[in-house]
């Protein structure tokens, strides 16, 4: 297990619940887009997979239609957090274990990373895709978010917000460029471009495609064929 995650150190249960916690309108629009855009393609039979869940913010807006959601976190405080806000929930499991290392098999209809999961779940994204695909049932749907461009000034607000509240270090803004958000004690985010997500699609050798949402997020979704 990856022992020196930022999220997992430093920015875990109810200081992530803070980082959400946004007073900037147009954040709120985004994390709201990301989501409806996800529940738009759920049925209601659907088992489905969060990865990197948090303490369940999503699985809280998606639990009620599907069938049963599962989020893995490798954060013990987020998902021991997750558990008592999700307690009504019978469909919904949180699970502390780290997505590089999952060993699911044809179990699940629809997978989700979302809000720049592929960032903040470091390590090698092919390896995290080929994993993903494991787990999907044949015909199931991953759905990938980075951050779209055009965003790029309101996710600089919204990082300036966090440190201000104490949440991460102080930006290094010298180094917040290209998409890359970068903090004085180490903290970094760095996004994929349509481009970078298009490789992703191509390389995993199933049905793929690109979609842009809200002009603040861009989606990489894959079917397993
Ligand atoms: C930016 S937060 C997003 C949380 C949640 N998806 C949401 O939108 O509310 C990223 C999450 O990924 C988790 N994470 C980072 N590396 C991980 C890994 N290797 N396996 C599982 N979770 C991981 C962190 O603990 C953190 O909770």
């Amino acid at each position: 297990m990856n022992t020196n995650n930022y999220y997992d150190k430093k920015l875990s249960s109810l200081l992530l619940a803070e980082v959400y916690s946004t007073e900037i309108p147009r954040i709120n629009q985004y994390l709201q887009a990301e989501i409806e855009f996800v529940r738009k393609h759920i049925r209601g039979d659907e088992t489905i997979l969060e990865l990197g869940a948090g303490y369940g913010r999503v699985i809280l807006e998606l639990a009620r239609s599907c069938k049963k959601i599962v989020g893995i976190d490798i954060s013990p405080n987020n998902i021991e957090y997750g558990k008592e806000l999700l307690k009504d929930y019978k469909n919904a499991e949180l699970v502390v274990m780290d997505a590089y290392t999952m060993q699911y098999k044809n179990e699940f209809d629809m997978t989700i990373c979302i809000q720049n999961g592929l960032s903040a779940i470091k390590g090698d994204t092919r390896d995290l895709l080929k994993k993903t695909i494991d787990g999907l049932k044949n015909g199931g749907l991953a759905f990938f978010s980075s951050y779209h461009p055009d965003f790029w000034e309101y996710r600089l607000l919204w990082f300036y917000e966090q440190a201000k509240k104490g949440l991460i270090g102080e930006l290094d803004i010298e180094n917040c460029r290209d998409g890359v958000i970068t903090c004085k004690d180490g903290f970094y985010s760095r996004s994929f471009s349509k481009d970078e997500l298009s490789e992703l699609g191509q390389q995993c050798g199933m049905n793929y495609w690109i979609e842009e949402i809200d002009e603040s997020s861009i989606f990489l979704i894959i079917q397993k064929l």
